[in-house]
């Protein structure tokens, strides 16, 4: 089973994700903890060109080849093999990200910019993908104040928002796929909800 987490920056997905793999493999599964960009030597060398702060001369058909780059990389190296062998695979971002952040908060086309995140996943689908679902201004407020802000959390504003509605728009296209969950309450609702949705998906 693969399992994806998308949302704004600052919802918090990176912070449950040890979390749900801790109560997953207390219940006796095997369980992958991925990221997106990175997750493979080539993706965090990637990772760190296409986050650094230093390098905002780039242009956003770099920005999109660089995170799909890295993607392809992820799928082949990593979220293939390890659900093979049988494992959940849970990844903190996947191609929804592309989607919402270069397709619809870069305003690229979206015809262009579907067929190539297809090409890179090359047929990997999520079996399930929880939206932690907040406003784009709050997330930022709650980012500014831990010291990771990176090239991507410095665009402005109606950016992010554009990203925020991207996703709103994502799950409608695709709802038995797509859980949203309100990230705008206390951290263990959050995680409660996140534990009951996986396992209402596993249990399916
Ligand atoms: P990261 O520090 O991992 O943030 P987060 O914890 O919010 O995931 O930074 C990843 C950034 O890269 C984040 O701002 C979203 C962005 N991103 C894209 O713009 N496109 C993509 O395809 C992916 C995977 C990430």
């Amino acid at each position: 089973m693969f399992i994806t987490l998308e949302g704004v920056d600052g919802s918090g997905k990176t912070s449950h994700v040890p979390h749900l793999v801790e109560y997953l493999r207390g219940l006796d599964y095997k369980v992958y903890p991925a990221r997106e960009p990175g997750g493979t030597p080539i993706g965090e060398r990637i990772r760190s060109i296409v986050l650094d702060l230093r390098c905002a001369e780039i242009d956003h058909r770099t920005e999109t080849l660089l995170f799909l780059a890295a993607r392809a990389q992820f799928v082949e190296q990593v979220v293939k093999p390890h659900l093979k062998a049988g494992e959940i695979v849970i990844s903190d971002r996947f191609a929804d990200s592309t989607v919402a952040y270069q397709g619809y908060g870069h305003q690229q086309p979206l015809e262009v910019i579907n067929t190539l995140v297809k090409y890179a996943k090359n047929g990997l689908e999520p079996d399930l993908t929880l939206l932690l679902d907040l406003d784009a201004e709050i997330g930022l407020k709650r980012k500014t104040i831990t010291d990771d802000w990176n090239r991507v959390d410095a665009y402005p504003i109606d950016f992010h928002r554009r990203v925020h509605d991207g996703y709103l728009k994502l799950t409608k296209s695709d709802p038995d796929r797509w859980i949203v969950i309100n990230a705008n309450q206390s951290w263990e609702n959050v995680q409660d909800a996140l534990r009951h949705e996986i396992i209402k998906r596993i249990k399916n």
